[in-house]
C-alpha cells in the first residue's frame, strides 16, 4: 500500500501520520540510497524521559543545564543529573513563581510578574567565568496541549538572571521596561561581549533576539552596567517570518495545525544569531526563512536614546548574505569564527563560512529530528537538544505525536574548534 493510502484511510493529515523515516535496502537490485549521515559520529550524551526541553549550556567542569518552556511542567530550569534524569535548579522554589505562571486581567491571560523566581526559561548560556545566564521569556503557556493561550508578558516576568555556579547562588537579575520588551515579545536567545570597550559602562553586552510570533520581532540590547536596553531592526525584513512558509520535516510538507484555529503557518520571527570571533558582526536569521543576514554589532550597539537616527542606520547596515540551503533555528559560534546553524528540516547543523561566503554541510544525522538549541562546550564539542517539535501537540490539533526519549547529541567540532574566550563570555 502506498503511504499515501495509508495516512488516507487512518483519517490523518500526512504530517501528523509520518514517522521518522527509516534507511534501508527496499530490492535486492543494490540501488543507492541516502544514508542520512555526513560528517563527524554523532554521540548520544543523554535521555530526556519526564519533560521536553528546549535550551542547554555546558559549563566548564562539564555540567549540563537545561531549560524547558512550560505550563504544567514542575520545573523550567534543569541539571542533568545521570544519563537518564534532570533535576530543578538550583531548587525547586525558584521554579515555582508564587501565585502560579500566569494570572487574568479582564480575561485576558498575563504571564507572572515575579522577577526572583523562573517561569518559563527558553535559553541558557555559560561564560568563561562560570557563571550561568539564564533568559526567562515570562511567557508560560497556560495550557501545555495548547500554545494558542500563552499569555502576554508582565514587566518582571522577562528577565535574564546571573547564577554564580561555584556557590549556584543568584549574582544579578535584569528586568525590561515595556517600551523595550513588549507584551508579546518572546525573548528567544541571547549572546554577550564582555570587553569593557563595548559600552560606556564598561561591564559588557548582552544581545537578546525577540522571536515574537505576534511579530514585533527585533534584536534587544542589554548593558550589563547600567542595566539600560533597547531596541534595534524592529520588524526589519530579516526579522520577520517569511509569510506562509511551508517548510519540510522528514520529508513531509508541514503546516501547522493549532486546536481552535484554521490551518496556519509558524509565525516564528529572528531566532538564530551568533556573533563574529571577535565580537564585530552579527549573524542571523528569522526561522521561517531560508536567508541569512548580518549587521555590523556598533549599529545594534547604538542607543536611539541617544541618537534619533540610531534606528535608520541600524536599518540600512542590514547585509543579505544570501540563501543557505534550508530553514535554521539556533546558531552557535566557536574559537575557528565558524557560524554553525541547526537544520531542521536536513536533519543536520550548517556552518556559514565567513571566508568562503557559503553554507558548508557540518554533520547530519537521521537522530537530528528537531535540533533545538546547541553549545559549544570547553571540550569541543558541540551539544545540541533533540525535541521533536514539529511533533508537538500545538503544532498538531492536539495530539502529542512525540516519543520519548528527547535527547542530547554532540559532535566533534574540525580543527580544533572549541568554545571561544576571546568576549570573555
Ligand atoms: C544494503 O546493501 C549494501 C550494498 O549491498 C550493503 O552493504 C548493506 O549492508 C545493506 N544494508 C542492509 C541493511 O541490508
Ligand atoms: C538517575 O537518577 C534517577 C533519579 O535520581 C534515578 O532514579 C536513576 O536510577 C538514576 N539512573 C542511573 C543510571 O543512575
Ligand atoms: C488543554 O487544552 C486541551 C485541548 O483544548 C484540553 O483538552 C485540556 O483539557 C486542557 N488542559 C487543561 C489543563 O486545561
Ligand atoms: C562566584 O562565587 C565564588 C564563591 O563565593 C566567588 O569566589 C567568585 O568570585 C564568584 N564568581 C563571580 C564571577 O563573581
Ligand atoms: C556566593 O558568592 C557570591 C560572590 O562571592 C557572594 O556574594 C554570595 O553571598 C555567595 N552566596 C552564597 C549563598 O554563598
Ligand atoms: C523586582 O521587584 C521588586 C519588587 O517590586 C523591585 O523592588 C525590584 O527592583 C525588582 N528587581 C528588578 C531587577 O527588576
Ligand atoms: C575593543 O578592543 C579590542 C582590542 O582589545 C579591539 O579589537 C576592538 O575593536 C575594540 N572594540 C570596540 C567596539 O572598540
Ligand atoms: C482539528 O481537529 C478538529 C476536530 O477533529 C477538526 O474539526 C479541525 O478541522 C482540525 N483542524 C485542523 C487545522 O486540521
Ligand atoms: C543614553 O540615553 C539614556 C536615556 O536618555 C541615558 O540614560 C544614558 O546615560 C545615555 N547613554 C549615553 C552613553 O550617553
Ligand atoms: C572556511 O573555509 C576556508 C577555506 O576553505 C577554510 O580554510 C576554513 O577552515 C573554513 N572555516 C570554517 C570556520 O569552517
Ligand atoms: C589540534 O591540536 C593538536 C594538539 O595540540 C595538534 O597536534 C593538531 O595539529 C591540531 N590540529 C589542527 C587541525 O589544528
Amino acid at each position: 500500500m502506498k503511504p499515501n493510502t495509508w495516512f488516507a484511510l487512518c483519517g490523518l493529515s500526512s504530517f501528523a501520520a509520518a514517522q521518522a523515516v527509516t534507511y534501508q535496502n527496499l530490492t535486492s537490485a543494490n540501488v543507492r540510497v541516502d544514508t542520512g549521515q555526513t560528517g563527524p559520529a554523532v554521540e548520544e550524551v543523554h535521555y530526556y524521559y519526564d519533560q521536553w526541553p528546549i535550551g542547554l549550556a555546558i559549563s566548564k567542569q562539564g555540567r549540563i543545564f537545561v531549560c524547558y518552556t512550560r505550563g504544567t511542567y514542575a520545573y523550567t530550569l534543569g541539571e542533568v543529573t545521570n544519563t537518564t534524569a534532570e533535576t530543578p535548579y538550583p531548587n525547586l522554589a525558584l521554579n515555582t513563581p508564587p501565585g502560579g505562571l500566569s494570572t487574568t486581567f479582564n480575561g485576558i491571560p498575563f504571564g507572572s510578574s515575579s522577577n526572583n523566581t523562573f517561569i518559563s526559561v527558553q535559553a541558557l548560556y555559560v561564560a568563561p567565568d562560570d557563571t550561568l545566564w539564564v533568559l526567562d521569556t515570562g511567557r508560560p503557556s497556560t495550557n501545555e496541549t495548547e500554545m494558542l493561550t500563552m499569555p502576554y508578558a508582565q514587566p518582571g516576568g522577562p528577565k535574564l538572571v546571573a547564577i554564580n555556579l561555584t556557590n549556584n547562588s543568584i549574582s544579578a537579575t535584569y528586568t525590561f521596561p515595556a517600551s523595550v520588551h513588549y507584551p508579546d515579545s518572546y525573548m528567544n536567545d541571547l549572546r554577550f561581549d564582555m570587553r569593557p570597550n563595548v559600552t560606556a559602562s564598561g561591564k559588557g553586552i548582552c544581545y537578546i533576539v525577540d522571536s515574537s510570533n505576534e511579530g514585533r520581532t527585533g534584536f534587544i540590547m542589554l548593558d550589563l552596567g547600567t542595566g539600560e536596553s533597547w531596541r534595534q531592526l524592529t520588524q526589519h525584513p530579516s526579522t520577520l517570518r517569511t509569510f506562509e512558509d511551508v517548510p519540510s520535516y522528514q520529508g513531509i510538507p508541514f503546516y501547522q495545525r493549532s486546536p481552535g484555529l484554521p490551518l496556519t503557518n509558524n509565525q516564528e520571527g529572528l531566532d538564530g544569531a551568533e556573533l563574529s570571533l571577535y565580537g564585530d558582526v552579527m549573524y542571523y536569521s528569522p526561522l521561517t526563512g531560508d536567508y541569512v543576514y548580518s549587521i555590523e554589532t556598533q549599529y545594534l550597539r547604538a542607543n536611539p536614546a541617544n541618537d534619533t537616527l540610531a534606528t535608520q542606520r541600524a536599518s540600512n547596515n542590514v547585509k543579505n548574505l544570501g540563501q543557505r540551503g534550508g530553514n535554521a533555528n539556533g546558531f552557535s559560534g566557536d574559537s575557528n569564527g565558524a557560524v554553525y546553524m541547526l537544520m531542521p528540516e536536513q536533519n543536520a547543523i550548517y556552518n556559514y563560512n565567513t571566508t568562503t561566503l557559503q553554507a558548508e554541510a557540518f554533520v547530519r544525522d537521521p537522530r537530528i529530528i528537531w535540533p533545538d538549541s546547541s553549545n559549544v562546550g570547553f571540550d569541543g564539542y558541540i551539544y545540541f537538544n533533540i525535541n521533536q517539535l514539529p511533533y508537538q501537540p500545538d503544532w498538531n490539533n492536539g495530539t502529542d505525536l512525540r516519543q520519548y526519549p528527547g535527547v542530547i547529541l554532540r559532535a566533534k567540532l574540525p580543527n580544533n574548534g572549541t568554545k571561544s574566550t576571546v568576549l570573555g563570555a
